[in-house]
Protein backbone atom coordinates (compact mmCIF):
# COMPACT_ATOMS: atom_id res chain seq x y z
CA UNK A 1 0.00 0.00 0.00
CA UNK A 2 1.13 3.72 -1.12
CA UNK A 3 1.94 5.92 1.30
CA UNK A 4 -0.93 8.88 1.26
CA UNK A 5 0.49 11.94 0.28
CA UNK A 6 1.31 14.53 3.18
CA UNK A 7 -0.70 17.49 2.99
CA UNK A 8 0.46 21.59 2.83
CA UNK A 9 -1.33 24.61 3.33
CA UNK A 10 -0.79 27.53 0.71
CA UNK A 11 -1.58 30.54 2.48
CA UNK A 12 -1.60 32.64 -0.53
CA UNK A 13 -1.64 32.47 -4.38
CA UNK A 14 2.17 31.55 -6.23
CA UNK A 15 3.14 31.54 -9.51
CA UNK A 16 1.98 28.93 -11.97
CA UNK A 17 5.70 27.16 -11.23
CA UNK A 18 5.53 27.08 -7.45
CA UNK A 19 2.00 25.77 -7.63
CA UNK A 20 2.68 22.93 -9.69
CA UNK A 21 6.00 22.16 -8.31
CA UNK A 22 3.78 22.25 -4.82
CA UNK A 23 1.44 19.98 -6.20
CA UNK A 24 3.10 17.18 -7.44
CA UNK A 25 4.89 16.65 -3.82
CA UNK A 26 1.81 17.41 -1.73
CA UNK A 27 -2.02 17.01 -1.07
CA UNK A 28 -2.51 20.93 -1.50
CA UNK A 29 -5.14 22.68 0.55
CA UNK A 30 -5.66 26.39 -1.14
CA UNK A 31 -5.74 27.76 2.51
CA UNK A 32 -6.84 31.57 1.50
CA UNK A 33 -9.68 30.19 -1.01
CA UNK A 34 -11.59 28.97 2.60
CA UNK A 35 -13.51 30.93 4.47
CA UNK A 36 -12.94 30.64 8.65
CA UNK A 37 -16.09 28.69 9.34
CA UNK A 38 -14.42 26.37 6.08
CA UNK A 39 -11.05 26.30 7.81
CA UNK A 40 -12.37 25.37 11.30
CA UNK A 41 -14.13 22.62 9.77
CA UNK A 42 -11.28 21.47 7.65
CA UNK A 43 -9.00 21.48 10.75
CA UNK A 44 -11.41 19.60 13.09
CA UNK A 45 -11.21 16.95 10.35
CA UNK A 46 -8.02 16.57 8.98
CA UNK A 47 -5.68 19.03 10.76
CA UNK A 48 -3.00 16.12 11.71
CA UNK A 49 -2.44 15.46 7.73
CA UNK A 50 -0.44 18.92 7.79
CA UNK A 51 3.21 18.20 7.33
CA UNK A 52 4.14 21.68 5.58
CA UNK A 53 3.17 25.28 5.32
CA UNK A 54 3.80 27.49 2.73
CA UNK A 55 3.22 30.87 3.09
CA UNK A 56 4.46 34.53 1.44
CA UNK A 57 6.35 36.68 3.37
CA UNK A 58 3.99 39.41 3.55
CA UNK A 59 1.36 36.66 4.96
CA UNK A 60 3.54 35.06 7.50
CA UNK A 61 1.70 31.75 9.64
CA UNK A 62 -0.20 32.57 13.00
CA UNK A 63 1.09 30.92 15.85
CA UNK A 64 -2.71 30.12 16.11
CA UNK A 65 -2.06 28.10 12.82
CA UNK A 66 0.68 26.61 14.30
CA UNK A 67 -0.54 25.48 17.30
CA UNK A 68 -3.72 23.87 15.30
CA UNK A 69 -1.22 21.91 13.28
CA UNK A 70 -0.29 19.25 15.47
CA UNK A 71 2.28 17.46 12.70
CA UNK A 72 3.47 20.68 11.55
CA UNK A 73 7.13 20.53 10.34
CA UNK A 74 7.99 23.25 8.54
CA UNK A 75 6.12 26.63 7.70
CA UNK A 76 8.44 27.90 4.21
CA UNK A 77 8.31 31.08 3.36
CA UNK A 78 8.39 32.56 0.19
CA UNK A 79 10.33 35.01 0.98
CA UNK A 80 12.88 37.01 3.39
CA UNK A 81 10.58 39.14 5.54
CA UNK A 82 9.53 37.23 8.89
CA UNK A 83 7.85 39.79 10.37
CA UNK A 84 4.18 37.88 10.38
CA UNK A 85 5.99 34.74 11.86
CA UNK A 86 7.21 34.02 15.79
CA UNK A 87 10.17 32.55 15.17
CA UNK A 88 11.09 31.78 18.70
CA UNK A 89 7.12 30.55 18.93
CA UNK A 90 7.95 27.97 16.37
CA UNK A 91 11.49 27.07 17.25
CA UNK A 92 9.74 26.51 20.99
CA UNK A 93 7.11 23.75 19.01
CA UNK A 94 9.71 22.10 16.73
CA UNK A 95 8.44 23.52 13.56
CA UNK A 96 11.47 24.65 11.20
CA UNK A 97 11.11 28.01 9.25
CA UNK A 98 12.71 28.67 6.19
CA UNK A 99 12.57 31.99 3.83
CA UNK A 100 14.40 32.67 0.38
CA UNK A 101 17.13 35.21 0.89
CA UNK A 102 19.73 36.41 -1.57
CA UNK A 103 17.93 35.78 -5.06
CA UNK A 104 15.43 38.58 -4.43
CA UNK A 105 18.40 40.95 -3.23
CA UNK A 106 18.68 43.08 -6.52
CA UNK A 107 15.29 42.96 -7.91
CA UNK A 108 13.96 44.88 -4.62
CA UNK A 109 17.21 47.34 -4.86
CA UNK A 110 16.39 47.74 -8.80
CA UNK A 111 13.03 48.42 -7.92
CA UNK A 112 14.10 50.81 -5.13
CA UNK A 113 16.39 53.07 -7.37
CA UNK A 114 13.68 52.56 -10.06
CA UNK A 115 10.76 54.11 -7.70
CA UNK A 116 13.40 57.32 -6.71
CA UNK A 117 13.57 57.82 -10.21
CA UNK A 118 10.63 57.91 -11.19
CA UNK A 119 9.32 60.21 -8.39
CA UNK A 120 11.93 62.58 -8.89
CA UNK A 121 11.65 62.84 -12.42
CA UNK A 122 8.21 62.65 -12.46
CA UNK A 123 8.28 59.61 -14.94
CA UNK A 124 4.28 58.06 -14.09
CA UNK A 125 3.27 61.88 -14.50
CA UNK A 126 5.04 62.17 -17.98
CA UNK A 127 3.74 58.99 -19.36
CA UNK A 128 -0.01 59.99 -18.56
CA UNK A 129 0.93 63.74 -20.09
CA UNK A 130 1.74 61.50 -23.34
CA UNK A 131 -1.25 59.37 -23.25
CA UNK A 132 -3.91 61.97 -22.45
CA UNK A 133 -2.80 64.12 -25.24
CA UNK A 134 -2.13 67.10 -22.63
CA UNK A 135 1.09 67.12 -24.24
CA UNK A 136 -0.66 68.73 -27.87
CA UNK A 137 -0.91 71.49 -25.50
CA UNK A 138 1.70 72.32 -23.43
CA UNK A 139 5.08 71.14 -21.86
CA UNK A 140 5.51 69.77 -18.31
CA UNK A 141 7.76 71.50 -16.13
CA UNK A 142 10.67 70.50 -15.11
CA UNK A 143 10.95 67.72 -12.27
CA UNK A 144 14.03 67.24 -9.79
CA UNK A 145 17.59 65.88 -10.65
CA UNK A 146 18.39 62.65 -9.13
CA UNK A 147 22.43 62.87 -9.78
CA UNK A 148 24.56 64.73 -6.90
CA UNK A 149 21.74 63.95 -4.29
CA UNK A 150 22.74 62.59 -0.68
CA UNK A 151 20.92 59.43 -0.16
CA UNK A 152 19.70 57.92 3.10
CA UNK A 153 19.08 54.60 3.32
CA UNK A 154 17.89 53.05 6.95
CA UNK A 155 19.05 49.78 7.44
CA UNK A 156 22.02 48.15 5.73
CA UNK A 157 20.82 44.28 4.99
CA UNK A 158 21.50 42.53 1.86
CA UNK A 159 18.83 44.55 -0.06
CA UNK A 160 20.24 48.07 1.95
CA UNK A 161 23.39 47.25 0.79
CA UNK A 162 22.34 46.90 -2.71
CA UNK A 163 20.56 49.85 -2.92
CA UNK A 164 23.84 51.58 -1.84
CA UNK A 165 25.55 50.18 -4.21
CA UNK A 166 23.49 51.16 -6.72
CA UNK A 167 23.14 54.69 -5.68
CA UNK A 168 26.87 55.58 -4.87
CA UNK A 169 26.99 56.66 -8.87
CA UNK A 170 24.47 59.25 -8.43
CA UNK A 171 25.63 60.65 -5.02
CA UNK A 172 26.44 60.55 -1.72
CA UNK A 173 25.07 57.59 0.18
CA UNK A 174 24.82 57.40 4.31
CA UNK A 175 22.72 55.21 6.20
CA UNK A 176 21.35 54.23 10.00
CA UNK A 177 20.90 50.93 11.55
CA UNK A 178 21.35 50.01 15.21
CA UNK A 179 25.22 49.50 14.61
CA UNK A 180 27.94 50.50 12.61
CA UNK A 181 29.65 47.68 10.53
CA UNK A 182 31.95 47.47 7.73
CA UNK A 183 30.58 49.70 4.80
CA UNK A 184 32.08 52.23 2.01
CA UNK A 185 29.23 54.32 3.28
CA UNK A 186 29.31 56.83 6.24
CA UNK A 187 26.98 55.29 9.57
CA UNK A 188 24.71 57.92 11.07
CA UNK A 189 23.63 56.55 14.39
CA UNK A 190 21.13 59.26 14.74
CA UNK A 191 18.01 58.83 12.45
CA UNK A 192 16.71 62.38 12.58
CA UNK A 193 20.24 63.54 11.66
CA UNK A 194 20.34 61.14 8.77
CA UNK A 195 16.88 63.21 7.75
CA UNK A 196 18.17 66.66 8.30
CA UNK A 197 21.32 65.82 5.68
CA UNK A 198 19.78 63.38 2.99
CA UNK A 199 16.89 64.37 0.61
CA UNK A 200 15.94 61.17 -0.52
CA UNK A 201 15.49 58.40 2.17
CA UNK A 202 14.83 55.18 1.45
CA UNK A 203 13.70 52.56 4.13
CA UNK A 204 15.16 48.64 3.61
CA UNK A 205 14.82 47.56 7.05
CA UNK A 206 13.04 44.58 8.52
CA UNK A 207 9.71 44.87 10.76
CA UNK A 208 10.03 44.54 13.77
CA UNK A 209 8.99 45.70 17.46
CA UNK A 210 12.03 48.49 17.35
CA UNK A 211 10.96 49.64 13.51
CA UNK A 212 7.42 49.58 13.86
CA UNK A 213 6.76 53.57 12.79
CA UNK A 214 10.23 54.28 13.47
CA UNK A 215 9.29 56.44 10.53
CA UNK A 216 6.82 59.21 12.00
CA UNK A 217 6.23 62.85 12.30
CA UNK A 218 9.72 63.66 13.54
CA UNK A 219 11.72 61.91 10.93
CA UNK A 220 9.48 63.21 8.44
CA UNK A 221 9.88 66.46 9.77
CA UNK A 222 13.64 65.99 9.67
CA UNK A 223 13.77 64.97 6.19
CA UNK A 224 11.69 68.36 5.15
CA UNK A 225 9.82 70.17 2.25
CA UNK A 226 12.54 69.04 -0.26
CA UNK A 227 13.26 65.68 0.77
CA UNK A 228 11.42 62.40 -0.27
CA UNK A 229 10.57 59.15 1.09
CA UNK A 230 11.13 55.87 -0.53
CA UNK A 231 9.81 52.12 0.86
CA UNK A 232 10.73 49.21 -0.35
CA UNK A 233 10.46 47.74 2.77
CA UNK A 234 7.35 46.98 5.20
CA UNK A 235 4.55 48.86 5.34
CA UNK A 236 4.45 48.90 9.43
CA UNK A 237 8.38 50.70 9.49
CA UNK A 238 6.22 53.99 8.59
CA UNK A 239 3.20 55.78 10.43
CA UNK A 240 1.46 55.75 6.80
CA UNK A 241 -1.25 58.68 9.04
CA UNK A 242 1.75 60.51 9.38
CA UNK A 243 3.02 60.30 6.18
CA UNK A 244 -0.21 61.77 5.20
CA UNK A 245 -0.05 64.41 7.08
CA UNK A 246 3.17 65.24 6.35
CA UNK A 247 1.83 65.20 2.57
CA UNK A 248 -0.99 67.09 3.17
CA UNK A 249 1.08 70.26 4.89
CA UNK A 250 3.68 70.15 2.04
CA UNK A 251 5.78 68.95 5.20
CA UNK A 252 7.80 66.80 3.20
CA UNK A 253 8.28 66.45 -0.91
CA UNK A 254 6.76 62.99 -2.13
CA UNK A 255 7.01 59.26 -1.76
CA UNK A 256 7.20 56.28 -3.81
CA UNK A 257 5.83 53.03 -1.76
CA UNK A 258 5.83 49.52 -2.90
CA UNK A 259 4.38 48.38 0.38
CA UNK A 260 1.70 49.45 2.81
CA UNK A 261 0.70 49.10 6.45
CA UNK A 262 -2.73 47.45 5.52
CA UNK A 263 -1.99 45.81 2.19
CA UNK A 264 -3.73 45.83 -0.23
CA UNK A 265 -5.49 48.91 0.94
CA UNK A 266 -3.84 52.26 0.48
CA UNK A 267 -5.36 55.35 1.99
CA UNK A 268 -7.09 57.30 -0.34
CA UNK A 269 -4.77 60.33 0.03
CA UNK A 270 -2.21 58.78 -1.29
CA UNK A 271 -3.96 57.29 -4.15
CA UNK A 272 -5.28 60.86 -5.02
CA UNK A 273 -1.60 62.15 -4.52
CA UNK A 274 0.32 63.27 -7.60
CA UNK A 275 3.38 63.72 -5.04
CA UNK A 276 3.32 59.74 -4.73
CA UNK A 277 4.08 56.75 -6.60
CA UNK A 278 2.80 53.70 -5.94
CA UNK A 279 3.68 50.28 -6.71
CA UNK A 280 1.42 47.28 -5.42
CA UNK A 281 4.44 45.29 -3.25
CA UNK A 282 6.38 44.14 -6.24
CA UNK A 283 10.16 44.45 -4.87
CA UNK A 284 10.87 40.60 -5.61
CA UNK A 285 8.20 39.95 -8.41
CA UNK A 286 10.46 39.52 -11.70
CA UNK A 287 9.61 36.25 -13.77
CA UNK A 288 13.50 35.47 -13.26
CA UNK A 289 13.59 35.89 -9.67
CA UNK A 290 9.98 34.31 -8.96
CA UNK A 291 11.65 30.73 -10.43
CA UNK A 292 14.92 31.28 -8.41
CA UNK A 293 12.67 31.66 -4.91
CA UNK A 294 9.95 28.67 -6.01
CA UNK A 295 13.71 26.38 -6.41
CA UNK A 296 14.19 27.23 -2.85
CA UNK A 297 10.83 27.09 -1.70
CA UNK A 298 10.65 23.28 -2.73
CA UNK A 299 14.24 22.65 -1.87
CA UNK A 300 13.65 23.45 1.70
CA UNK A 301 10.30 21.60 1.57
CA UNK A 302 12.12 18.08 -0.20
CA UNK A 303 15.39 18.44 2.16
CA UNK A 304 12.42 18.63 5.53
CA UNK A 305 10.44 15.52 4.45
CA UNK A 306 13.74 13.76 4.01
CA UNK A 307 14.93 14.68 6.84
CA UNK A 308 17.92 16.72 5.40
CA UNK A 309 19.46 20.05 6.19
CA UNK A 310 17.53 22.59 4.90
CA UNK A 311 19.13 24.91 2.27
CA UNK A 312 17.96 28.09 3.68
CA UNK A 313 16.39 27.93 7.59
CA UNK A 314 15.86 30.55 9.86
CA UNK A 315 15.78 28.55 13.13
C1 LIG B 1 6.97 38.92 -1.58
C2 LIG B 1 8.27 39.82 0.45
O1 LIG B 1 6.14 39.91 -2.05
O2 LIG B 1 10.41 38.87 0.62
C3 LIG B 1 9.42 39.25 1.21
O3 LIG B 1 9.35 39.20 2.44
O4 LIG B 1 7.50 40.53 0.96
C4 LIG B 1 8.15 39.54 -0.99
O5 LIG B 1 9.25 39.03 -1.58
C5 LIG B 1 6.11 37.88 -0.99
O6 LIG B 1 6.61 37.23 0.10
C6 LIG B 1 5.67 36.96 -2.10
O7 LIG B 1 5.10 35.80 -1.68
Amino acid sequence: MTEPRATALQLCPFTDHLEAGLRARFRVIRWFELDAEAQAAWLAAEAHSVRAVVTGGHIGCSNALMVALPALRIVTVHGVGLDKIDLPFATGRGVRITTTPGVLTDDVADLAVGLLISLLREIPRGDAFVRSGQWLDADRPPARKVTGRHFGIVGLGQIGAAIAARLAPFGRVSWHGPRDKPSAHAWQPDLLQLARDCSVLVVACPANAATRHLIGAPVLEALGPAGVLVNIARGAVVDEQALVAALASNGIGGAALDVFEDEPRVPQALRDDPRVVLTPHVGSSTVETRVAMAELVLANLDACMAGQPLPTARN
